[in-house]
């Protein structure tokens, strides 16, 4: 039996775990959080997130080889292997400012492992960091005069939110980057034969320690700039009366270009893409790359461009006011399937739509908590309601924010009825019917698409 501790039970300890568990029956899995609420969710019916899945595998798993725990030294003694998944958020202070990763919370748990440990671990960056972070970890970690040794590992993970489970479970790839010392390679081969419990083998990489730092890094930025790409080419196409669709479904087609992650929307979010970035622009800048670093940081403010964008076309084409009019916003979710709010283009149009003093009304069939929580400086100025009729009830407009398959299905005849006329539709996910929204009398407008409206645009 091997025991495995994972320090940060948050989005990726807390699910990437109990699908270890559930594949490794033979071995011991901690989940450990300095967070006691979110320790106790772990422990109850109540997770503290929302992923497909995941509620019947922590069932299966929790309490036979898989545990959540406060007690981080004692488990720290008694592991083998340790991931470790804390958060490492944009700098907020000092250098590097809004770019570079803070790794305070990295460098605490280096040190507390190298407190409680009498035998010799392996520990794996599990968190996204910036390149040669090991480097830094293994002066830490080795530095203990005790004759002890730690091997690190970085294996970065690629899970998506949303479908997390999923992913885990057939992951396109696993990418695991050592030392290409004898203990660097054997600590290598320990993981690679835990996930070879369920992965085949050809999808389990194996690099040196800096590729797979910056792998990571790379990946969210690609995806991100595929976003950014099909966004900016959306503005072009409200200016021109081409339609992004047929747009993206002309590219796409080509194989080297690809069909996914082609569709225009009111922006990107989650805590990853953004922070991923500004830490490989940072990086770049680190480097004495300029030129690299200001190509990356465009993929970032073409995203708040098009947050920005989003609202002020609703402004527009609101007659140029939205002071006390009440609107309803769908999602807050930053995509469909998830409850997390962080980085969401929905919070970003609240607020812009607040300093215009809207009077919002925000729903989501999942997220709404957290959505009250990154909101509670605005105070008494949003509502929120969990029924979406009850949202729209004598509402100007309707914005379409995530794209929760549910929000396709709704009765927009009944929802019509009961709003002020005109009534608005802002799909920032080109989710709907636009034609059918249009013909029960809505005035539509979609992304990178003409409107369909039956008024004069103002703007
Ligand atoms: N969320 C994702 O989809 C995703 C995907 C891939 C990679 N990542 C990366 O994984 C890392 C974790 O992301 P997350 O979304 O799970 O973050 P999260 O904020 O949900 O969870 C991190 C957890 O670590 C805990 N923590 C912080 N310091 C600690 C300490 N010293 N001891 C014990 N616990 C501590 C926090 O209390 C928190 O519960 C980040 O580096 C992120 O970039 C995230």
């Amino acid at each position: 039996m091997t025991n495995i501790l994972c320090i940060g039970a948050g989005y990726v300890g807390g699910s990437t775990m109990p699908v270890f568990a559930s594949h490794c029956p033979e071995d011991r899995f901690v989940v450990v959080d300095i967070n006691e609420a979110r320790i106790e969710a772990w422990q109850s019916d109540q997770l503290p997130i929302y992923e497909p899945g995941l509620e019947e595998i922590v069932r299966q798993t929790r309490g036979k080889n898989l545990f959540f725990s406060t007690e981080i030294n004692r488990n720290i003694a008694e592991a083998d292997i340790i991931f470790v998944s804390v958060n490492t958020p944009t700098k907020t202070f000092g250098q590097g400012a809004g770019r570079a990763a803070d790794l305070q919370y990295w460098e605490k748990t280096a040190r507390q492992i190298l407190e409680n440990s009498s035998s010799s671990k392996i520990v794996v960056e599990k968190s996204t960091l910036p390149v040669r972070t090991a480097e830094a970890m293994e002066r830490i970690l080795n530095s203990n005069g005790s004759g002890l040794h730690f091997d690190i590992l970085s294996n970065p993970e690629f899970l998506a939110e949303g479908t997390a489970i999923r992913d885990m479970q057939n992951p396109d790839r696993v990418l695991i980057g050592g030392r290409e010392t004898e203990s660097g390679r054997k600590a290598v081969e320990k993981l690679v034969g835990l996930y070879a419990s369920w992965v085949p083998r050809d999808r389990i990489i194996t690099t040196n320690l800096w590729s797979s730092e910056l792998s990571k890094l790379v990946a969210n930025a690609f995806l991100a700039q595929r976003i950014s790409s099909i966004n900016s080419i959306s503005a072009l196409c409200e200016k021109t009366e081409a339609n992004i669709s047929e747009v993206a479904n002309a590219i796409g087609r080509d194989d080297r270009i690809g069909r996914r992650f082609l569709q225009a929307s009111v922006g990107f979010g989650g805590s990853c893409f953004r922070k991923d970035i500004l830490n490989l622009v940072y990086l770049s800048e680190h480097y004495g790359l300029p030129e690299v670093a200001r190509y990356w940081e465009q993929v970032v403010l073409m995203n708040d461009y098009q947050e920005a964008r989003f609202a002020s076309n609703m402004v527009a084409s609101m007659f140029n006011t939205v002071a006390g009019k009440r609107i309803a916003l769908f999602g807050a979710a930053f995509k469909a399937n998830t409850s997390d709010t962080r980085e969401s283009p929905a919070l970003a149009v609240c607020r812009a739509l607040i300093e215009e003093r809207a009077d919002l009304v925000l729903t989501d069939p999942h997220a709404l908590d957290n959505a009250c929580d990154d909101l509670k400086d605005l105070g008494g100025r949003i509502t929120y309601e969990i029924d979406p009729y009850a949202a729209c009830k004598n509402a100007h407009a309707i914005a379409i924010l995530t794209e929760w398959p549910q929000y396709a299905q709704l009765d927009y005849e009944k929802i019509y009825q009961s709003m002020v006329k005109p009534a608005f539709i802002f799909d920032g996910r080109n989710l709907l019917d636009h034609k059918k929204l249009y013909d029960l009398g809505f005035n539509v407008y979609p992304i990178g698409k003409p409107p369909l409206t039956r008024l004069v645009s103002m703007g």
